[in-house]
């Protein structure tokens, strides 16, 4: 893994931010540039080091506010733009990307661009946005994004034209691994047209799966409200005979909104997600535990994940998305209707309450922990910006604020460990099988 991460040049400006470079003068203290976080902070990771000093442990560059930048904040221009599904807590990273630019480095040309990267197109026609502080001030209170979404690629080399003609010093670009990958191609435009722009990524996505990312803003949100759902399941499957509570929760290919949810309110009986194939029929499969479940407890709730068993449904996989997903077939209806073809046949008197919350928990504001997630992401981002960093994405790693190259962070997808702790959690809280073969 290569965790460097590139800058447009030597920064030589003094900060105008009034920091310290001195621990016990009680001001806050600058972020030196050579603070760097461990990787991995096992034991066993730190010895395997000690034992060969020539090793260098694997470590990312601290975020935070630089003594020295690069740009000059008087000249500077900036844009910003979100893309993708809508996620809690957009509005939120907008805010306080133009509140940290406009009040602490005095960047006062902040532009929005309208839906997306197709904002960045001239034939999509869409206005540019002045960002101000009137503007934004209140938008942290509502769900979305003020300046609209959309899916799908657009060519980088007109969108760099965009950024060229505009003048702008630093892009950033709010959304998940489809938005992170046209980041990284308008970095790589950029580079070779040997333009002194950043191009910095803010990752958002309530799915969390963006590797390198301990957390992306809006997943805490996203399970927090799924409680009320999961809530709502369990009063109805309780509340009848033989009562079933089907919960369908967002999640393409990572399950972390359903596990975590399952693991917050443990009423869940049963989480079905993507990493973790299930099988529908015979002795070790969902139907049959379902039955046992309702013979011994009366009741049963079922959490499942919009990715989880796609291999029992027929996708076309030529129909996608505009983000060039393969849209998927909807699991929660399937199982809906497989579970209650499956107990009417068996004789079972059943209730089976189906519920589909995806997009209130998609458009919803940001709870206050992921307020506080994003705006603190988005200070670290203008102040990687502003230091001349680019091609990156500020995340958090070991609990820590960190630079992250964006070619890292879309290498690969991050998805839950069916080996792993959260899913030892779920079997746990659940009492599920750990395996359905
Ligand atoms: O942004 C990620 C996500 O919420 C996924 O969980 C989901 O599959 C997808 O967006 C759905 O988005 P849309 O309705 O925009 O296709």
């Amino acid at each position: 893994m290569d965790l460097s991460i590139s800058r447009l040049g030597p920064a030589k400006i003094n900060s105008p931010l009034r920091l310290s470079t001195e621990r016990g003068d009680r001001v806050c203290n600058f972020v030196p540039d050579d603070e760097r976080i461990l990787y991995d902070v096992s034991l066993r990771s730190c010895r395997a080091c000690h034992s060969d000093p020539a090793v260098e442990p694997l470590s990312l560059e601290r975020a935070g506010p630089r003594e020295h930048i690069y740009f000059d904040p008087n000249k500077l221009r900036v844009g910003i733009v979100t893309c993708g599904g809508l996620c809690p807590g957009i509005n939120d990273v907008i805010r306080s990307l133009v509140m940290e630019l406009h009040y602490h480095y005095g960047v006062h040309h902040i532009f929005g661009f309208k839906y997306g990267y197709a904002g960045l197109v001239p034939e999509a026609g869409y206005d540019v946005i002045d960002m101000t502080p009137s503007l934004v001030k209140n938008i942290h209170h509502d769900g979305g994004t003020i300046l609209g979404s959309s899916r799908g690629h657009q060519e980088e080399d007109t969108m760099v034209d965009t950024l060229e003609r505009m003048g702008l010093g630093i892009l950033f670009a709010i959304g998940g691994d489809g938005t992170l990958r046209g980041a990284q191609k308008i970095h790589e435009e950029i580079s070779v047209r040997g333009l002194k722009t950043a191009v910095i990524g803010v990752p958002k996505t309530i799915d969390n799966d963006i590797a390198l990312v301990e957390k992306t803003f809006g997943f805490e949100t996203a399970f927090s409200i799924a409680i009320d759902s999961i809530r709502g399941a369990h009063v109805e499957a309780e509340g009848a005979p033989n009562g079933v509570g089907l919960v369908k929760l967002m999640g393409r290919h990572s399950g972390y909104i359903a596990a975590t949810a399952a693991v917050a309110e443990p009423d869940v009986n049963c989480v079905l997600i993507p990493e973790v194939p299930f099988s529908l029929d015979g002795d070790k499969g969902l139907i049959h535990w379902l039955r046992k479940r309702l013979e011994s407890r009366g009741h049963a709730v079922i959490v499942v994940a919009e990715g989880a068993g796609q291999n029992l449904l027929e996708a076309d996989k030529n129909d996608c998305d505009a983000s060039g997903n393969v849209r998927l077939e909807d699991i929660g209806l399937f199982l809906k209707a497989k579970i209650g073809a499956e107990l009417k046949a068996a004789g079972v008197k059943y209730s089976l309450k189906y519920i589909d919350p995806s997009y209130i928990i998609r458009s919803a504001p940001a709870n206050p922990n992921d307020s506080l997630f994003c705006a603190t992401l988005a200070q670290n981002a203008v102040h990687a910006g502003l230091s001349g960093r680019t091609g990156m994405l500020v995340g958090l790693w070991n609990n820590v604020f960190v630079h992250v190259p964006i070619t890292e962070a879309v290498a690969e997808r991050k998805l839950v460990d069916s080996e792993g702790e959260l899913w030892r959690w779920v079997l746990e809280s659940t009492g599920q099988p750990a395996s359905w073969k």
